[in-house]
């Protein structure tokens, strides 16, 4: 398992859920580990040890993914510690659902800040460090009501579409340098987030998924390990749904 030996991967909101399924897969696949969350608790403390006992490298940084100085401050502090960054994972995510016409403003303002700045933070404050090594892979992770909109969720679906739009526009940007941008769309994946949905809503989801169950989050991290890789080292500026058909 060395689909990632001697690259160094950064991967944003990683103390738990998906983001912790993408570090223990990349370190399992012998990548060093950078990865942020708000803070670096129990859980991130936890994770830290987990991808430790893998062999690899790995570091965990308290950062506010949405916080442009801090995403900056923290890149550079992962330079300083690893020598160099390969891999970007922009993972860091949150909902706060209503509909429209009841959605504030702080509703609007946070999701779009923690979702898809957050991705511009980060993409900004790694492209020279990728661009002076010639390589690198940026991987938004988007989802599906990115592409279809899902009612209730303008906020979410808005900054999801936007995370597929970034990648592309990087895509094409920074292909020449050698640096590749591509978006995964999950679809209806377990974890804390969806957790709280009700066991109704998720028999509902399911009947509406062609594999007939929701992801985990490793199938999201098998994806993100290909993208990650020289496997795809002629794919970019695309987005791969991890959906089990739904978008289909
Ligand atoms: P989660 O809530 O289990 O984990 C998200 C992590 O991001 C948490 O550790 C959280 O502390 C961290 N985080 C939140 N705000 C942050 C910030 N400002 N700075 C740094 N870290 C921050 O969520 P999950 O399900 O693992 O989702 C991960 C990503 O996948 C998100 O971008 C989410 O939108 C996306 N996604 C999830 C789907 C699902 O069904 N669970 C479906 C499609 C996309």
């Amino acid at each position: 398992m060395t689909l990632l030996k001697g690259k160094v991967a950064l991967v944003t909101g990683a103390a738990r859920g998906i983001g912790k399924a993408i570090a223990l897969k990349f370190a399992a696949e012998g990548a060093d580990i950078a990865f942020t969350d708000l803070a670096i608790d129990d859980t991130g403390l936890a994770t830290q040890s987990e991808i430790e006992s893998l062999g690899v490298r790995v570091k965990a940084y308290a950062s506010n993914a949405a916080d442009f100085d801090q995403a900056h401050l923290t890149v550079q502090q992962i330079v300083k510690d690893f020598g160099r960054i390969d891999i970007l994972v922009n993972n860091a995510g949150i909902t706060r659902d209503g509909l429209i016409m009841r959605m504030s403003e702080q509703q609007w303002d946070t999701v779009i800040n923690v979702n898809l700045k957050s991705a511009f933070n980060f993409i900004h404050a790694l492209t020279p460090v990728m661009m002076k090594q010639k390589s690198g892979s940026i991987i938004n992770m988007a989802s599906v009501v990115g592409v279809s909109g899902n009612a209730g969720q303008a906020n979410y679906s808005a900054s999801k579409a936007g995370m597929i739009g970034l990648a592309k526009s990087v895509a094409k940007e920074l292909g020449s340098r050698g640096i590749r941008a591509n978006a995964i769309a999950p679809g209806f994946i377990i974890t804390d987030m969806t957790a709280a949905l009700s066991d109704e809503v998720r028999t509902e989801w399911a009947k509406q998924i062609p594999l007939r169950r929701g992801g985990t989050p490793e199938d999201v991290a098998n994806v993100a390990t290909f993208l990650a890789s020289d496997l795809s080292s002629y794919v970019t500026g695309q987005t791969i749904h991890c959906c089990g058909g739904m978008n289909t």
